[in-house]
């Protein structure tokens, strides 16, 4: 380290520093913390830096960076640079708060499909009293979960106690209780024709990209609902709007889009049958993710392993 202080770059849209910043300089009264586009910085001081989309070839100039912090849970806006420095571990943002805040995210809009509500909304509307009546038992309403990770798991648990049969599908089998696991290509379809809901927490990497696709909607139950809360890249977006136009798919929430900001122009705005969110299902606490980072590196000083270190080649 040498007898300077420890330097740690927020590399963070304009105007978001002071957010981020405040947290961190409590936790870190000996470091110096800095705001790209903001301080004026050497770019070899820097020892660590925290960002979630950096432009692309920027990590590459830090010459003496020690960790890359992720912001978010899913780093696929950093991975995604092709000049990514593939020596420098990469931490991810994992967290209770963020796993808490998407399962609430899931739960709900599951509850609003299996409920109805959006029939209720549109009675309202129209000053119409009319008992919908509740068709299918939770019980009988399946959910399928794609990814069963950290947000994955804690949102299959808190469906499966509210009485909805529950599969995950990931990459490799897991073992949670009353959770059903399928795991790889092969037992996709099988997971697929078994999910009337429809959920993505899959991170986006090369081969989880457009698996929300007409190909997998074919395979979901006729009517069944899809709610995407991990990546747009997911998404084909089209073949979602024309599954729900032929009626193989009853609508969508969606979180997350190809571009963000969703354009005004997109058609998802107005369809009747799809929700839009604009990517807040979860939004990192910049408190726990200043704990968090303040935790790496004090991990990394003392030389110890550090922690939810993403694996480059998976990409996640
Ligand atoms: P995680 O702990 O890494 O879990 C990822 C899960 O996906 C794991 O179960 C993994 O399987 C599975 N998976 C990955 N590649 C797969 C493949 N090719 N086939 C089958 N399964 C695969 O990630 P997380 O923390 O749960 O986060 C998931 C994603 O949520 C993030 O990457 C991010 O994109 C998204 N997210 C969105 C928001 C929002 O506001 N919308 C907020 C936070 C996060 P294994 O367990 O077998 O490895
Ligand atoms: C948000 O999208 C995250 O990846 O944490």
């Amino acid at each position: 380290m040498g007898n300077r202080s420890t330097t740690l770059l927020l590399d963070v849209p304009p105007g978001w520093a002071g957010r981020w910043a405040e947290p961190l300089k409590a936790l870190l009264p000996d470091a110096v913390v800095l705001a790209n586009g903001q301080d004026d910085y050497a770019p070899e001081r820097i020892d660590y830096v925290a960002t979630f989309r950096p432009k692309p070839g920027f990590l590459k100039t830090l010459a003496n960076v020690k960790v890359v912090f992720s912001l978010g849970a899913g780093v696929d806006g950093i991975v995604s640079d092709p000049d990514y420095p593939k020596a420098i571990p990469l931490v991810r943002f994992v967290d209770h708060t963020l796993a808490r805040d998407l399962a609430q995210y899931v739960v709900m809009h599951v509850l609003i499909h299996h409920r109805a509500q959006r029939t209720f909304d549109a009675a309202q509307r129209r000053r119409e009293w009319r008992q919908h009546p509740q068709f299918v038992p939770a019980e009988e309403r399946r959910v399928g979960l794609l990814g069963l990770g950290e947000i994955g798991a804690l949102t299959a648990e808190r469906l499966r106690d509210l009485d909805f049969p529950v599969t995950g599908w990931s990459r490799t089998r897991k073992s949670l209780a009353g959770v059903a696991s399928l795991a790889g290509m092969s037992e996709l379809p099988g997971f697929l024709s078994g999910s009337d809901i429809l959920v993505c927490l899959l991170p986006l990497t090369d081969e989880t990209r457009g698996i929300l696709n007409a190909k997998t909607f074919a395979q979901l139950p006729k009517g069944a609902f899809v709610i995407n809360a991990a990546r747009g890249g997911h998404l084909i977006e089209e073949d979602l709007v024309a599954a729900i136009d032929s009626g193989q798919l009853s609508g969508a929430t969606l979180d997350v889009f190809q571009t963000e900001p969703l354009p005004e122009t997109s058609p998802l705005w107005t369809h009747p049958k799809i929700t839009v969110t604009p990517h807040i299902a979860a939004i990192t606490d910049p408190m726990a993710a200043a704990a968090s980072i303040a935790a790496g590196i004090a991990a990394h000083r003392r030389g110890d392993v550090l922690e939810n270190v993403v694996d480059l080649s998976r990409g996640y």
